[in-house]
């Protein structure tokens, strides 16, 4: 699989480099990030994405700023980045599971640079692995020619490796097995158009992008065999956290019958979390919905707008939750459960 370089420390060690997800699929464009504002700003501002890179960033980010702290008040400054960095989005769950692991191994370390550099190399090395399982379970439902369904981006870039939602798709690919994607665009960031279209199209699969209120068409005339998304937080009764629009695709697919699955590793369940209405959704700017990518507003500047990030899909809706350990079935009370006993 032809990869990109989306999250990695410079050289010397001094700097987090990221690939500005924001200005894709026009230009690649790297950035290097050193205080705690660039990166905060880098979660923010969506120039890293996708809830495991974006664990996977938090990592990287507290050893870089760690870097950074004389001896004196090393775990009190340590403390308040990690609690200012949590503040920065508040629904990818692997954002705060990142910052406990890292806080944990630099109070048992007591700040010791070399343990928190091994720590946040694990957390992105587990996210290779449980990517890889969750694409090869993902890939043992399809068949050749299948279409898939998915919404926003939960490829590689939005991980380490593969990705969750796509990781199948792009497994196939590699073995040689041809199935159809469907992208939904995905507004009003349109992570569907801008990079889940371009890291399937780069891996050859054969990619239709779709505006998202065309996905019951497309379901009607019995283009799409299965719907997969990702997750930014899955509560202990299988709710699903995931971008704004993905309720909508599973109610649909439950009227066509189509199977809808969601993809995550299991550091994105929520074991404090029973259900979706403990979910927190982040609210963001009415400004990403009338002018945000366009060449001029496409609303009047003073139309009231609502812009929830992400919406929560009812557990009755799913018909799987695949993680690196398998596919959970309902009752999801018991098999989420039992992922973690
Ligand atoms: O707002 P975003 O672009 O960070 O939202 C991302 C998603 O909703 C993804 O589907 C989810 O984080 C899973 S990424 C493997």
């Amino acid at each position: 699989m032809q990869t990109v370089d989306h999250v990695r420390l410079s050289a010397d060690e001094n700097d987090l480099v990221i690939l500005d997800q924001t200005q894709l699929p026009n230009r690649q464009v790297y950035l290097t990030l050193r205080s705690r504002e660039e990166l905060f700003k880098a979660i923010k501002e969506l120039q890293i994405r996708g809830a495991p890179a974006i664990g996977i960033f938090a990592g990287f980010a507290m050893y870089v700023l760690a870097r950074q702290y004389p001896r004196e008040g090393f775990l009190e400054r340590f403390r308040e980045d990690a609690a200012y960095l949590n503040s920065s989005r508040p629904t990818a769950v692997n954002l705060s599971w990142a910052l406990k692991r890292m806080t944990a191994a630099a109070e048992r370390s007591g700040g010791d640079l070399a343990v928190l550099r091994r720590e946040c190399q694990a957390i992105l090395e587990e996210d290779i692995a449980m990517c890889t399982a969750i694409s090869e379970h993902g890939l043992s439902l399809l068949r050749e020619g299948d279409g898939v369904l998915t919404h926003c981006n939960a490829g590689p870039i939005a991980t380490s490796k593969y990705g969750t939602a796509i990781g199948p798709i792009l497994l196939a690919a590699e073995r040689g097995i041809r199935l159809r994607a469907f992208c939904d665009e995905t507004r009003p960031l349109l992570q569907g158009a801008r990079l889940t279209s371009w890291e399937l199209s780069r891996a050859g699969v054969d990619t239709t992008l779709i505006c998202d209120n065309m996905a019951a068409t497309v379901m009607s005339q019995g283009k799409v065999q299965f719907c997969f998304v990702g997750c930014d937080r899955v509560a202990m009764n299988g709710d699903a956290a995931n971008k704004i629009g993905t309720y909508g695709v599973a109610i649909l697919a439950k009227h066509f019958g189509i199977p809808f699955y969601v993809l995550g590793p299991t550091s994105t369940i929520d074991r404090h979390c029973p259900t979706g209405k403990d979910i927190p959704v982040e609210l963001r700017a009415e400004e990403e919905i009338r002018s945000r990518w366009y060449a001029e507003p496409m609303a009047p500047a003073e139309v009231k707008c609502y812009n929830p990030s992400f919406d929560v899909t009812d557990h009755s809706l799913i018909s799987g939750i695949i993680t690196e350990k398998g596919i959970c079935r309902p009752p999801y009370t018991e098999s989420l459960k039992a992922l973690f006993e």
